[in-house]
């Protein structure tokens, strides 16, 4: 074989390796982070995803409304009236705005690697998110009500599916040592960690530092949504971690974190960029 022919042969072998090699590492890669696809039995059909973007339930499984740019709220604005707030109406959250506080707790943001709204050491996401929906707590687009019960959110499909029936809500606020936002918020976000998910590739600094903010990060999202859709929100660290568990039926290897209750505020809390200067300049004494 003359020598040019050798070196394009050995060059087209090396090349073809590398293609092979990379496809396989990028599967290999994103193995943890890779959708789930839903089964073919959870997928609507054409005709049953109505245009209007609306929430399609099929058995057990609750199609979201899409994500979308909801609000003219800046990020400014947002971070000025976060606030904890902790009296809510008794009207009802639309699914639209159940939506938007999932996605913006822990939905997709990236679409290569199904990298997510919460930064997370490593892209391990430990956390899980679950819904308890109160009796006429979120109103479809019908006017009916989405079934209470207690849902587990599913990020790549922007999905919830049902755990199980029933008002749980009084059942949170006594494990929540009865604080009375929990019972009067139309829903209950609670977050959990499989700390596993970080420990096994970061170890003790995975648990005591990784995961908890990681919680805050989700947290904060949910309270700068939550304010730019003028709803009222509070992130609750107090409560009994065996109780929460239970009445989720989480499995065991998730603790609970956090619960925020989202309702609709009696009151809104507003500040503008004018009093808080005034205030910074005062304290300058200048
Ligand atoms: C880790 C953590 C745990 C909290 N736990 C509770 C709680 O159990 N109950 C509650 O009403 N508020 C709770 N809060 C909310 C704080 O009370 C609130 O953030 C604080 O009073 C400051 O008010 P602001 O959020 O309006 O700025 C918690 C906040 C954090 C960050």
């Amino acid at each position: 074989m003359p020598k040019l022919e050798v070196f394009a042969y050995i060059v087209g072998l090396i090349l073809t390796i590398a293609i092979v090699l990379y496809v396989l590492m990028s599967y290999i890669i994103t193995l943890p982070t890779r959708p789930i696809t839903p089964t073919p039995t959870e997928i609507p059909t054409a005709t049953t995803i109505p245009m209007e973007r609306e929430t399609v339930i099929v058995g057990d499984t609750v199609y979201l409304p899409l994500p979308r740019k909801m609000t003219n709220v800046t990020v400014e604005e947002a971070i000025l009236w976060r606030r904890s707030i902790r009296e809510y109406t008794s009207q009802p959250l639309t699914i639209h705005h159940l939506s938007m506080l999932l996605w913006a707790a822990y939905g997709v943001t990236e679409t290569r690697w199904g990298l997510r709204a919460s930064p997370s050491a490593g892209a391990t996401y430990p956390l899980e998110i679950y819904v308890v929906v109160k009796d006429r707590g979120v109103v479809l687009e019908d006017g009916s009500y989405l079934e209470a019960g207690i849902y587990k959110y599913h990020v790549y499909t922007h999905t919830l599916k049902l755990v199980k029936k029933g008002d749980y809500t009084e059942d949170l606020y006594r494990a929540a040592l009865n604080q009375e936002w929990v019972r009067d918020a139309a829903i209950n976000i609670v977050v959990t960690a499989v700390f596993e998910r970080t420990t096994r590739i970061y170890g003790e600094r995975g648990r005591v530092r990784y995961v908890p903010m990681e919680v805050g990060h989700l947290g904060q999202n949910v309270y700068l949504m939550a304010t730019a859709m003028e709803l009222g929100t509070v992130v609750i660290g107090a409560f009994y971690d065996d109780e929460v568990s239970k009445i989720l039926s989480a499995p065991p290897e998730e603790v609970p974190m956090y619960i925020i209750p989202v309702g609709i505020p009696k009151t809104l809390y507003r500040i503008s960029f004018e009093e808080i200067q005034i205030y910074i300049e005062r304290n300058r004494g200048r």
